[in-house]
């Protein structure tokens, strides 16, 4: 199977491209397609002739989305609509990453797979957008949303360097590293969620909308001390609030993405254990 990767060199894209080997793989960025130029969009990948599209394209300046809402709209958003209506025309199934963020974060329970969503920042407008108009353009879709992604340092030097690799670096480096004790979330390894999305395909399973996260939740200071005591360091972690790295989002407190439908990915410590004993940090 031809399988066209968008935003292929960043941190999920390089773990899918690694879980669908044995298909015919061909992996695009940005200097390939801007996936904002519907018109690029709309010659190149046609040309292509691609029988699966997969989208890790995005916004991912949660921050900066507040300064340039529009923008991570027509990325998140608009580009969404259009990749999903040339995949309709083509007659092959698209495959799109969505965030927890799409949901307010009050309700303890979690989140299911057909909850509202709701969001309460720029990020997560643009991230609700783009599901909208990927659902009102297709129906062959695997919606897939997750949360909190790590994994290895992606090929593009631009993308965004996920907080554990971050955390690992400093924690190497210094006595003591700081870290917010507020906002759980499910800390995911891109390794485990490109083999489940692989599986999803494999399986031929429904399309709609599906919750991969790792099982289990944790703080920004549980991970951190996670990290640390894997990588088998002395580093001191401390506990701090959020007031101490303000940032300029609004953040759901509590994003449990509930799965009905398919398995959680493993547990989370089971996973960063994982990640940070077979990779070179
Ligand atoms: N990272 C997380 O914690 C997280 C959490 C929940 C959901 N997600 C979702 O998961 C998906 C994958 O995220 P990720 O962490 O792998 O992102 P990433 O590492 O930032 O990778 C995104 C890739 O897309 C490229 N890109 C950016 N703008 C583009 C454009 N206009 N046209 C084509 N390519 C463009 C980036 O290139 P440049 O580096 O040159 O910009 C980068 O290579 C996204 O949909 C994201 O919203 C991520």
């Amino acid at each position: 199977m031809k399988v066209l990767i968008l935003g292929g060199k960043g941190l999920l894209g390089g773990a899918l491209a690694k879980a669908f080997l044995g298909h015919n793989v061909i992996v695009w960025d940005r200097a390939e397609l801007d996936i904002a130029d519907e018109t690029s969009a709309r010659k190149k990948i046609p040309e292509l002739r691609p029988e699966l599209i997969i989208n890790c394209a995005a916004w991912n300046d949660v921050d900066g989305a507040e300064d340039h809402p529009d923008q991570a709209e027509r990325l998140n958003g608009t580009a969404v609509g259009s990749l999903a209506a040339i995949a309709r025309e083509l007659g092959v199934t698209i495959i799109h990453y969505s965030t927890d963020y799409v949901f307010d974060g009050t309700n303890r329970e979690g989140y299911d797979e057909d909850a509202s969503p709701n969001p309460i920042n720029a990020y997560g407008r643009s991230k609700a957008l783009g599901e909208r108009l990927l659902r009102e353009a297709i129906d062959e879709f695997y919606l897939i949303r997750t949360s909190r992604l790590y994994g290895p340092r992606p090929e593009s030097p631009a993308a965004k360097i996920s907080f554990v690799l971050r955390i690992a670096e400093l924690a190497r480096l210094k006595r003591e590293v700081s870290s917010v004790d507020e906002e759980s979330g499910a800390f995911t390894y891109v390794k485990d969620l490109a083999e489940a999305t692989r599986r999803l395909v494999r399986d031929s399973a429904p399309y709609g909308i599906y919750h991969l996260t790792s099982s289990g939740q944790a703080t920004w200071y549980q991970c951190a001390k996670e990290i640390v005591s894997s990588l088998g360091l002395a580093t001191v972690v401390r506990p701090v609030p959020r007031s101490a790295y303000p940032v300029r989002r609004v953040i759901p407190p509590y994003t449990l993405l509930r799965s009905t439908k398919v398995p959680h990915l493993r547990d989370w410590k089971i996973a960063l254990r994982d990640f940070l004993t077979t990779n070179p940090i």
